[in-house]
């Protein structure tokens, strides 16, 4: 009886033994496994694709007020002023940090270029809706911002990030990234101003050019009266 007793606490002990091993085992499976899920998520924290899929969700929604049939005049205006500022610092971040770099790889320099393109336009049609004085130039204008952007937002997303993630390494999406935020907080402390930058006039310099060129013809156009009168 004394001798099965025995036995059967050796069984118990060897049980818990392995239990413990188990236990052991399992913890330090856990540990790895939130270490990988901290690290993952400190890098997608700055990791440029996820920041840009971010930054265009806010511009999505406010794209869906802008094009909308039931939406009133109002609403699209004021969805139309939100979506400028924030399109402005997103354009500009996104141009200096990423398109830069895709313009220097050769399998992305078409895209870099595509994109760089595309924003010129938004922003050509941005300037004018925001000058424009008659209402339904300008809800027209702010449609066709949104229908614009919103397809350069759909070829980001399917065609030029996978493909840009594709060729890229995760520490330069990482250190794009940190840049795309630094300009990013940068440009809104600027705030958005209507006086062209000096970047601007070299990135589209042939719309600026006109824009002095019609100061100058209403100069022009004003000098007999400031004669006559003065
Ligand atoms: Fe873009
Ligand atoms: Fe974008």
């Amino acid at each position: 009886m004394a001798a099965k007793k025995k036995k059967m606490m050796k069984i118990n002990s060897r049980k818990s033994a392995a239990k413990k091993k188990v236990s052991k085992k399992s913890k330090s499976k856990m540990k790895m496994s939130s270490k990988g899920k901290g690290k993952r998520a400190s890098e997608s924290s700055e990791e440029i694709i996820s920041l840009i899929l971010a930054d265009h969700k806010p511009l999505k929604h406010l794209i869906k007020t802008m094009k909308s049939e039931r939406a009133e005049d109002s609403e699209k205006i004021q969805a139309f002023k939100e979506f400028a500022k924030l399109l402005t610092v997103h354009a500009k971040a996104e141009e200096e940090a990423l398109y830069t770099y895709m313009k220097k790889v050769k399998d992305l320099r078409e895209h870099g270029f595509e994109g760089q393109v595309e924003h010129n336009l938004a922003d050509q049609v941005v300037e004018e809706a925001k000058r424009a004085t008659e209402k339904d130039l300008k809800l027209a204008q702010i449609k066709v911002l949104a229908e614009l952007v919103e397809h350069h937002i759909e070829e980001e997303e399917e065609d030029m990030l996978p493909e840009f993630r594709k060729e890229s390494i995760l520490e330069d999406r990482e250190d794009i990234g940190r840049h795309y935020l630094e300009l990013k907080e940068k440009l809104e402390a600027e705030g958005s101003d209507d006086a062209p930058r000096e970047k601007d006039i070299e990135r589209n310099p042939h719309h600026h050019a006109e824009r002095l060129k019609k100061c100058e013809i209403n100069k022009g156009f004003l000098k007999p009266f400031f004669l006559f009168f003065f």
